[in-house]
C-alpha cells in the first residue's frame, strides 16, 4: 500500500518542479533580512551625518560593482496631441518641442534611463520613502517636472485613493500607469488652471535646474494648495564635499560644476537653489517648513552596503550625464562648442572614476504646509 502514497520528495524532483526550483527567486534567510534592515538603517544614519569609506582593499574587490549599466526603454505616449509630441535635436540629443528652449536638458533615451536611476538613488537614500512630509490621505496630487513618471507612478501604487497627476514639458511618461495617475505635457511656469485651494500634496524633484523663477512656482503652488496641504521639493546641492580630505583642490567635477552653474545662471536656473528653498517655502508663507540633509557618495567608496550601492547608482548618473548636462548651459549659456566640451570631459570622467577619493553631493529634502 504504501508505494501508491504520492511521494511528496520524489514529486519534487519531477523535471517540471525542478526547473520551477531553479527559475524561482531564492527567499532570503531571516537572517539576510535582518541583515539588509540593519544596512538600510545604518546608512540613514550615516547619509545624515557622516559616510564611513570601505578601506582600499576592500574598495578594490569590489570594483565589479564599477560596470553598473543600463537597459534602455521605449516610452511613446499615445494620449497626447502631435504638436506637444515632437521633438527637438542639437548636437546629436533630443530636446523637448512644447515651450522649446526653456529646459536645457535632453529628453532621449539615455537621458530617462538616468533619471530613472536618480529615482532609484533618490529613494534609496531616503530610507525606501517617496517623501518627508506628514501627508494622510492625500486626494489630489501633482508632481511639477515629474520626467519619465516615475515617482507619479509609484506614489500612485502607494496611496490607491489619491489622484496623481504628472506634468511635464516633455510627453516622455508610459502609457501603461495605475488607474489613479495621469500626465499632462504642461508648463509648470505658467499659469496653473487647477482651481486654488485644490491640491493635498504638491511635489517637486530634480527641478533646481528646471525652474527659471522657482519663487513664482512656490507661489503657484501655496495657492493652489488646500488649506493644511504640503508641499515637498527634493533637490541636489550640486557642489561636491568631502569628510576626510581625500578629495584634491582640484577636482575635476567641481570645475565643470562651476562651468554649469555659470552657464545656467546666463540662461535663468539656479542650480544651487536647493540650499534657499527652505527660507523661499518661508517667504511663500509656507509654516512647518523642516529640511532634512542626506549625504548621497559618489562611487563604491562606502564601507556600509546600501551606501555603496547609491554611490553606485550616482557614479553611473553622473558619468552617464556629462555630454548631455553641459551641453546645454556651456554651450548655449556660455557659448562653447560641442568639441571643446568633448574635450573637456575625459578629466573629469578620470577623476569620477578614482576610488581613493571620497566625495559626495547632498541631498535636500525640504516640506512645509499652508496654514490650516
Ligand atoms: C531632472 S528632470 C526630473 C524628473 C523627475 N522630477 C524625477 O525626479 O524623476 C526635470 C524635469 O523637469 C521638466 N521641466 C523643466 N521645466 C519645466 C517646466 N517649466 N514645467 C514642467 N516641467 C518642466 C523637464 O522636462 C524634466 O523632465
Amino acid at each position: 500500500m504504501s508505494s501508491f502514497i504520492p511521494n511528496p520528495t520524489a514529486q519534487a524532483q519531477t523535471p517540471a518542479s525542478t526547473e520551477a526550483t531553479r527559475l524561482a527567486p531564492a527567499l532570503p534567510t531571516a537572517e539576510e533580512v535582518q541583515e539588509r534592515a540593519e544596512d538600510v538603517s545604518e546608512a540613514a544614519v550615516q547619509a545624515a551625518s557622516v559616510i564611513a569609506a570601505e578601506s582600499d582593499t576592500a574598495s578594490q574587490r569590489s570594483g565589479a560593482f564599477s560596470n553598473y549599466g543600463s537597459d534602455a526603454g521605449s516610452r511613446a505616449s499615445t494620449s497626447l496631441a502631435s504638436s506637444v509630441r515632437d521633438y527637438a535635436f542639437e548636437n546629436g540629443r533630443r530636446y523637448h518641442k512644447f515651450r522649446e528652449g526653456a529646459y536645457l536638458f535632453p529628453n532621449d533615451e539615455p537621458e530617462q534611463d538616468r533619471e530613472d536611476m536618480k529615482h532609484a538613488m533618490a529613494v534609496s537614500v531616503m530610507g525606501d520613502k517617496l517623501h518627508f512630509a506628514p501627508i494622510q490621505n492625500p486626494q489630489q496630487v501633482i508632481d511639477l517636472g515629474t520626467g519619465t513618471g516615475i515617482w507619479a507612478i509609484e506614489f500612485a501604487d502607494a496611496y490607491p485613493s489619491a489622484n496623481v497627476l504628472g506634468i511635464d514639458l516633455s510627453p516622455i511618461q508610459p502609457s501603461w500607469v495605475p488607474p489613479n495617475c495621469r500626465f499632462v505635457v504642461d508648463d509648470a511656469e505658467s499659469e496653473w488652471l487647477h482651481p486654488k485651494d485644490y491640491f493635498d500634496f504638491v511635489h517637486a524633484r530634480h527641478t533646481a535646474q528646471a525652474f527659471k523663477n522657482y519663487d513664482m512656482v512656490l507661489k503657484r503652488a501655496y495657492n493652489h494648495l488646500k488649506p493644511g496641504g504640503w508641499m515637498e521639493c527634493q533637490e541636489m546641492h550640486h557642489l561636491a564635499q568631502c569628510d576626510d580630505g581625500s578629495m584634491p583642490d582640484d577636482y575635476k567635477l567641481t570645475g565643470y560644476l562651476g562651468y554649469i552653474q555659470k552657464g545656467l545662471a546666463v540662461l535663468g536656473p539656479d542650480l544651487q537653489a536647493a540650499l534657499k528653498l527652505a527660507d523661499k517655502l518661508r517667504a511663500t508663507g509656507f509654516v512647518n517648513v523642516e529640511e532634512r540633509v542626506l549625504k548621497v557618495p559618489i562611487g563604491s567608496w562606502a564601507r556600509n552596503k546600501t551606501l555603496k550601492k547609491i554611490g553606485l547608482y550616482f557614479q553611473a548618473v553622473l558619468m552617464d550625464g556629462l555630454q548631455g548636462i553641459a551641453l546645454g548651459p556651456m554651450c548655449r549659456g556660455l557659448g562653447w562648442s560641442p568639441e571643446e566640451v568633448e574635450v573637456f570631459l575625459p578629466s573629469v570622467r578620470e577623476d569620477l572614476k578614482n576610488k581613493s577619493i571620497h566625495s559626495y553631493f547632498t541631498l535636500h529634502v525640504i516640506y512645509g504646509q499652508k496654514p490650516a
